[in-house]
């Protein structure tokens, strides 16, 4: 028989149950999905290696007169049940300074991880999320700028006529460069 205090504790019970089974059922689907968006987020780690370099152009596409020039970056995307040849995962900034004098800056502006544009008439990175610029080099030319570090630079490789670059994402909002491994 039911004493006058187990109608508060019953209810009570049985909001615990609840959310119990919501808090078991949100960790059953989530962690597997987690898992998986993580997995279709980063292709080059599936590839074997996120610091692999990749092939983004050759040096005919390339003037040598310093002006900055957008290349995507094509890898393999691969999951747990298909591979996508050569699909977009980037993009970088190269600069030709010489003949054989390349440098390559990321395109992710390091604030907040927008892209920014090169600005022809200006001569400068403009990253429209909350307007810091960078000059032609990729440092910072504004000292407003609510960027912490310069535009992140990134290795080159030159391979007879190829220009192969390191290909990497740096994490956002920090002065210094942490590779996201
Ligand atoms: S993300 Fe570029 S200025 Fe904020």
């Amino acid at each position: 028989m039911c004493k006058p205090d187990c109608q508060d504790a019953s209810p009570r019970r049985s909001f615990f149950k609840e959310a119990a089974a919501v808090l078991i059922g949100g960790i059953i689907t989530l962690v597997p999905a987690a898992a998986g968006l993580f997995a279709w987020l980063d292709p080059l780690r599936r590839q074997g290696g996120a610091a692999g370099f990749v092939k983004v152009g050759t040096l005919d596409a390339l003037p040598a007169d310093s002006v900055p020039r957008k290349f995507a970056v094509l890898a393999d995307r691969v999951d747990a049940w298909t591979r996508s040849p050569q699909v977009p995962v980037g993009a970088i900034y190269l600069r030709r300074l010489k003949d054989r004098e390349i440098v390559a800056m990321h395109s992710m502006c390091p604030h907040a991880g927008c892209f920014v544009d090169y600005r022809d008439e200006a001569k400068d990175f403009y990253c429209p999320c909350h307007n810091s610029t960078f000059a032609q080099d990729g440092s910072i030319n504004d000292p407003k700028s609510p960027s912490p570090r310069a535009l992140d630079t990134l290795e080159v490789e030159l391979r007879g006529n190829e220009i192969w670059v390191r290909f990497q994402n740096f994490a956002a909002g920090h002065r210094e460069k942490r590779p996201v491994v």
